[in-house]
């Protein structure tokens, strides 16, 4: 089986962080956001792998190179015009990548369990298309199924009334690329312009294909807002084991990775994660929930659940910082002797005097 990642879109959601980068390029615990759905395609042994491109493309090529250092082949795949997911699975099919079944699997989403064993259950269930289900509290935000008697019978994008509370997780097992095709030309773009890969579905089940699915059980995130990133990165924390690479002359506490070449002066309660290269000062902590991404600095102050990304710095003084994500070689200092807790986004290459 082959895989599809689709990394395509501009992320508008999560400006102004993508301003400057594909969201599939923000740092979590030390990968790129997209490393994620790649690694968890290769460890189900799918390692032919298409990367649908587009906003900022060159930055994902350069990234993820062709693959091998993650144990997969890569194929760049140009959708210049963010016409949707259904789009970009065609781009892939036009491009003549696609010769069997394959998965597709969106490069903002994180599945817990991994998609191994669902992809032994297409294998052998021998439907049309697979996909994958999640109860999830706001189903206006997703694409949904309806199911009858345990039957797929309608896929829903965004639905405005509470037709069903299952979301479509943003991975989708297909057997016949040209079926695939047929199914896109017959589409028309959805009231946001795009073709919706929920009607992609139900252009199966409207024709009597098989349309199979499995609900997930563990967690799953589809990253599209900042509240997004920081959930995801708490779940990835929840998870994540201990390691020490770096060097600790401070206090490590609960479960904490410090990657290496990084320095704990200061205190870090875990779960945490201290990125390669990455320092904490004596006198300042890290708590639990945050990420301290490679080459990231906090000369002073406290840290508490936030994303702090490559080579930022922060001297915060008597304050701390919460819920809060900075971008890329942002710079936050403290110039007024300012107490307590303070929330902050700041983008990429930003300064910030509080
Ligand atoms: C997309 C799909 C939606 C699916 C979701 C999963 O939504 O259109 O059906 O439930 O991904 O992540 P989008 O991220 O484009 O809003």
């Amino acid at each position: 089986m082959k895989g599809l990642v689709l990394a395509a879109g501009e992320g508008s959601r999560l400006r102004p962080f993508t301003y400057s980068r594909p969201k599939h390029l923000i740092p979590l615990l030390g990968k790129p956001m997209v490393q994620y759905p790649i690694e968890d395609l290769v460890s189900a042994g799918v390692v032919d792998i298409g990367v649908v491109v587009g906003y900022y493309g060159d930055l994902l090529r350069e990234a993820l190179g062709d693959g091998s250092r993650l144990g997969a082949r890569l194929t760049y795949i140009a959708q210049e015009r963010r016409l949707g997911i259904a789009h970009a699975v065609y781009r892939a099919v036009e491009e003549g990548f696609l010769d069997g079944p394959f998965v597709v699997y969106l490069g903002d989403n994180i599945v817990e369990e991994g998609v191994a064993g669902f992809a032994r259950e297409f294998a052998e269930n021998g439907s049309d298309v697979h996909i994958l289900l999640s109860e999830v509290e706001d189903p206006g935000r997703f694409g949904v199924a309806v199911l009858d008697s345990g039957r797929v019978v309608r896929l829903v994008e965004k639905p405005k009334e509470p037709v069903s509370n299952l979301a479509v997780v943003g991975v989708y097992f297909f057997r016949d690329p040209e079926l695939v095709e047929r199914a896109f030309k017959d589409l028309k773009p959805s009231w946001r312009g795009e073709y919706e890969v929920t009607e992609l579905v139900q252009w199966f089940v409207d024709r009597g294909y098989r349309v199979t699915y499995s609900k997930i059980k563990g967690w799953w995130k589809d990253v599209g807002t900042y509240e997004g990133l920081l959930d995801a990165v708490y779940m990835l924390l929840d998870r994540v084991e201990s390691g020490v690479r770096g060097s600790v002359n401070g206090e490590v506490r609960g479960r904490v990775v410090v990657e290496e070449g990084a320095v704990v002066e200061g205190r870090v309660y875990g779960p945490a994660y201290i990125g390669r290269g990455a320092l904490v000062s004596r006198g300042s902590v890290v708590e639990p929930y945050t990420s301290i991404e490679e080459g990231a600095r906090v000369y002073s102050g406290r840290v508490a659940r936030s994303l702090v990304m490559e080579y930022s710095e922060l001297d915060l003084g008597r304050a701390r910082l919460v819920d809060s994500v900075l971008g890329s070689r942002a710079r936050v200092r403290n110039t007024r002797e300012l107490h307590g807790d303070i929330r902050l986004v700041v983008s990429d290459n930003s300064l910030v005097e509080i």
